[in-house]
């Protein structure tokens, strides 16, 4: 079991102004382990579209159509809805096409900021809103089984769109039923257990989704990478990942508290629908965020001020400065109260992360 991409994305087989049956590619936008995804325009209806193609080097036909009959059952703001699907012939083998609105945002892991994460109140608000796309699969009687950053695209609005059904699964009545795959740094530990899934098991993945869009996409493989195989499943088991010391420093408890409900690993102490979850989400009111910019620094943002900080190490320990730029005057200042001289290591962290809370928690 496992579809871990270890592997380079497939190079495709296509070229930009090739026809598959009504669809003229134009741009290739992605792709992973079974097939690719195009910008195409459909030249019957002269508009565009996106594409996926799966051929079946990996996986049968008959399984692909599967993707695009539960995508085609869809209709809900926050989950993709294919149009059509045909099995189409080129010169090297049959195809699977599948079409489906064009997003030109393209997936959540398209705004990420240099230091590879989302703003907290943007996540946040993709994640309520995938909750929203999942409670409506789960009251349709499918499990997602796939989510991840890639696998949610932004709407017109900046709301998520869960997309890719590849790995879904139909489950009528919502009975525990086996996983057909699953991707492994999001595999919750009762599938690693016995290959199963239920609808806590897309909340498990909704967590880990979270988790990495605030604390930066790649940090889930790179804990895994610096654990290794047998320990990473060893402490996911024990609900362990993520750890303490993996948040960034800025995340608010209550959101952390979230994510740890999440991805509890037994699946009754975790959150038991979609729409508990996104209770407990809408439930937390942020006041601002940080970000970075192009040279990694953090810029934080709360209303109509930025804020930044500094940290020196003097003679004397280390000095502290927090400064707030009001955007309408254009003017910077120090704010006094939070800085510090003189400081320990442990301190000047203190005041790092007392300052940075504070600007998320909209209290400056
Ligand atoms: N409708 C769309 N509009 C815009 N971009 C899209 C659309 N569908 C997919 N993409 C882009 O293509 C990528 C891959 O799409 P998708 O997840 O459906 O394919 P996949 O082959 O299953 O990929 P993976 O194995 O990475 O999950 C997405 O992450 C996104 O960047
Ligand atoms: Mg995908």
């Amino acid at each position: 079991m496992g579809s871990e991409k270890n592997v380079l994305m497939p190079a495709p087989a296509f070229s930009a102004g090739d026809q598959l049956y009504k669809y003229q590619l134009k741009l290739h936008i992605g792709g992973g382990h079974f097939g690719q995804v195009w910008l195409a325009h459909d030249l019957t209806l002269a508009r565009d579209v996106a594409v996926k193609i799966l051929d079946e080097s990996m996986v049968s036909v008959a399984e692909h159509l599967n993707e695009a009959k539960v995508g085609n059952r869809l209709e809900h703001a926050n989950v993709i809805h294919v149009h059509y699907a045909d099995v189409v012939s080129t010169p090297s083998g049959r195809v699977v096409v599948i079409a489906m609105d064009y997003h030109p945002t393209g997936c959540a892991t398209s705004k990420l900021n240099p230091s590879n994460f989302l703003p907290i109140t943007k996540a946040v608000r993709i994640t309520i809103d995938i909750l929203r796309g999942l409670e409506y699969l789960h009251e349709s009687g499918l499990y997602h089984n796939d989510i991840k950053p890639s696998n949610i695209l932004i709407g017109p609005r900046g709301e998520g769109i869960l997309t890719d059904y590849g790995i879904s699964c139909s489950s009528p009545g919502l009975k525990p039923t086996k996983a057909p795959n699953a991707y492994i740094l999001h595999r919750a530990p009762e599938t690693t257990a016995d290959g199963n899934i239920t609808l806590c098991t897309d909340l498990y993945q909704v967590g880990l989704t979270l988790f990495r869009m605030i604390s930066g996409v790649g940090t889930i493989r790179d804990i895994r990478n610096n654990l290794g195989k047998t320990k990473f499943e060893e402490l996911k088991a024990k609900g362990k990942i993520p750890r303490k010391e993996d948040y960034l420093l800025f995340t608010p408890s209550s959101i952390a508290r979230i994510i740890t409900k999440a991805t509890k690993p037994d699946p009754s102490a975790r959150y038991q629908s979609a729409l508990e979850m996104r209770r407990a989400l809408e439930a937390i009111s942020l006041g601002g965020y940080w970000t970075s910019d192009s040279t990694g620094a953090y810029v934080g943002v709360s209303g109509n001020q930025i804020f930044r900080f500094e940290e020196k190490k003097t003679k004397h320990g280390y000095q502290f400065s927090a400064y707030r730029k009001r955007l309408d005057s254009g003017n910077e200042t120090r704010i006094g109260r939070l800085s510090g001289a003189k400081l320990t290591k442990h301190d000047l962290h203190k005041h790092t992360k007392t300052f940075m809370l504070a600007v998320v928690n909209g209290k400056l």
